[in-house]
């Protein structure tokens, strides 16, 4: 039976109390999270927010009813109990922070029952995730999810905190927006006024923000939710949180200074962490070159190397053939792991292949000179001794290579750097190292589309020496864009916008859209930019995502309160679900997706 909370107070939360409550009074709320029987003694571990706290009854105390009771509380039970503070009889418990003392009982509510949860509500559960998400509520319940969204909170509030000390105002932009073309797919939403029209989530706020800065905001910033239609992994949900924010009268270094100090402070705040400014630059080039990443996790070598040059003219025709294409071989050496077994390389050149490698060519240095490899057959002596002294090969080294066009090589090795680091525990998971990979190309080439699309967004702006290059060679121009990325994630990223209409009608050409279709888009950013637009740029940071890293999380699931799987549903909601006919028919809507699949299965 479930009783009220009428003429009770909570004093304290559980872990409030400590050895100097001893002697008092208190009465405290929460959860059971463990009861066990001792003969004359009932202990109970009460769990809220806070913490645990021991509450012990005791049958010689001479209150049989309540002793009873407290026989009956299972875990999960919702109780009040108020008793007075003593220090443990038994044994202090030095895990707990309120390992002193317990609570000796006077008195118990039980303000609701539970059934028998699905999983225990503790931490280090090895619950299959399915199970979790549809309790979600129950999951939330666990000290180490409540841990990642208390910190989440403090995120929000330094961010208000830092980001308004500088003179940033925060706005909300619209949720319904105008669908436009270009980056992720949008969320649609019908409208019922407008029978056939649809508004789209934002994927971010980018118009908006740029459009405050037409308004003369300045400086603003927004927590703000944001909608892409995208394949999940990992790191990525449907909807997601940025720290946006957009600058006037700014060029990079003063967008990057700002949040140098942001990152700073935040690290600083929330997790003890001294973030040693500056942070290290690189431009895009050098991060493939070096990394095969644009967000390269620098805890550890594993570099890679580019010996084009050195295998060009020799007897393998891997090599040669993919150089003759107008690609390149590069190699990594793993230092010391010229034993490495033959499965072991065999599962790694599996993994090349996923990242679409045709195979991955090793070179195995043997302590006594002699080399094992896949392709030293092909080679005179020469040329692999050449080979292996362009990759500072040493006797005991495993050196990998991969032969393709640029794009593949650098997904192959980027790819094996971090499977070959995680699997041999090459980096210190405290570390946190941030790089800015800067000047990142303007426009890459898209062989679906059979034309160049905007590497950010078609409003960032070229860098001016490679404006030449708009019409002759898109391929070559440089943005003033950059990624702050940390241990090989993107957290944020950003540009410097065009303000020029020139140039923006330039790059919509360089995109491929006529004039038309750039002002049927974006007619209402172009118009803005007639009436006095201050040069600008911004960057957004993905909440979730700095989360997952400051709090070690596996997944940004973890840092979300009620996320989304793989195929974007909700496992603990239902949805997405399918609606009543007579909502769709207010919205003008016809689903035909059913027909057609009984017109397949005739
Ligand atoms: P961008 O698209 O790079 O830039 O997004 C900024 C940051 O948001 C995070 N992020 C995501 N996090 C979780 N799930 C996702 N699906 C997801 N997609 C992106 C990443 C990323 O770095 N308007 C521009 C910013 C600007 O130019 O100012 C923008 O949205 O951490
Ligand atoms: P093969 O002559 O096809 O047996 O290949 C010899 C070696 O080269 C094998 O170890 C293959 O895995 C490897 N190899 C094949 N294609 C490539 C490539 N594109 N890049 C690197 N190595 C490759």
């Amino acid at each position: 039976m479930a009783e009220s909370m009428q003429g009770l107070h909570r004093s304290h939360r559980c872990a409030e109390l400590g050895a100097s409550n001893v002697g008092q009074q208190v009465t405290v709320m929460g959860w059971v999270a463990k009861r066990r029987n001792l003969g004359s003694l009932i202990f109970v571990d009460l769990r809220d927010r806070s913490g645990i706290l021991q509450i012990v009854f005791n049958e010689e105390s001479g209150d049989a009813a309540l002793f009873e009771k407290a026989g009956s509380l299972r875990s999960e039970y919702t109780v009040a109990i108020t008793g007075r503070v003593e220090r443990r009889s038994g044994a202090v418990n030095e895990n707990l922070a309120t390992g002193e003392i317990e609570i000796i009982a006077d008195s118990l509510r039980i303000l609701s029952e539970s059934q028998t949860p699905p999983f225990p509500v503790e931490d280090g559960i090895n619950t299959k995730d399915e199970i979790r998400l549809k309790y979600r509520y129950l999951d939330l319940r666990r000290p180490e999810l409540q841990k990642i969204l208390f910190m989440r909170s403090r995120l929000y509030n330094v961010t208000r905190e830092f980001l308004g000390s500088e003179g940033f105002i925060e706005v909300e932009t619209p949720m319904l927006c105008k669908s436009t073309p270009e980056g992720a797919r949008d969320y649609l939403v019908p409208s019922r006024v407008h029978p056939g029209s649809f508004y789209a989530l934002p994927q971010s706020p980018q118009l908006y923000k740029q459009l405050l800065m037409c308004s003369g905001f300045d400086r603003y910033f927004q927590i703000a939710r944001c909608f892409r239609d995208e394949d999940l992994r990992a790191d990525r949900q449907p909807e997601f949180t940025q720290i946006d924010m957009e600058l006037s009268f700014v060029d990079v270094d003063d967008v990057i200074d700002v949040n140098e100090r942001f990152l700073a402070k935040m690290f600083k705040d929330l997790i003890g962490v001294e973030v040693p400014l500056p942070i290290e630059r690189m431009t895009w080039q050098e991060a493939m070159d070096r990394f095969g990443s644009d967000k390269p996790d620098r805890r550890f070598g594993l570099e890679l190397v580019n010996v084009t040059d050195v295998v060009k003219g020799c007897g393998f025709g891997v090599f040669t053939g993919a150089i003759e294409k107008g690609g390149t071989v590069r190699g990594i050496n793993v230092k010391g792991m010229g034993d490495m077994p033959r499965k072991k390389i065999d599962a790694l050149t599996d993994t090349a292949k996923t990242y679409g490698a045709k195979g991955l060519a090793y070179a195995a240095l043997q302590p006594d000179g002699t080399v094992k490899s896949s392709f030293a057959k092909f080679m005179t002596e020469e040329e692999m001794n050449a080979l292996v002294a362009a990759m500072g090969g040493e006797a005991g080294d495993l050196l990998l290579f991969a032969a393709d066009s640029n794009k593949v090589v650098w997904a192959v090795l980027g790819a094996l750097r971090l499977e070959i680091a995680k699997t041999y525990n090459l980096f210190d998971p405290k570390e946190y190292k941030f790089t800015w990979i800067t000047e990142f190309p303007l426009l890459e080439w898209s062989e679906e589309e059979n034309r160049f699309v905007a590497m950010h967004h078609p409003f960032t702006m070229p860098m001016e020496e490679d404006l030449p290059f708009l019409e002759s060679d898109p391929g070559r121009v440089r943005a003033k864009a950059y990624d702050i990325t940390l241990n090989g994630v993107e957290i944020g990223g950003g540009s410097i916008r065009i303000h020029q209409a020139d140039i923006q009608s330039r790059m919509f050409t360089a995109l491929g859209f006529t004039q038309e279709r750039a002002y049927d888009q974006f007619g209402f950013l172009l118009d803005a930019f007639k009436y006095g637009v201050p040069p600008h740029g911004g960057l957004a940071y993905g909440l979730d995502r700095l989360l997952m890293l400051m709090t070690g999380a596996d997944s940004i699931r973890d840092t979300i309160a009620f996320p989304k799987v793989k195929d974007a549903s909700c496992l603990m909601t239902q949805a997405p679900s399918t609606v009543d006919p007579a909502q769709l028919e207010i919205l003008g809507l016809d689903i035909v997706a059913e027909a057609q699949e009984e017109e397949s299965a005739e």
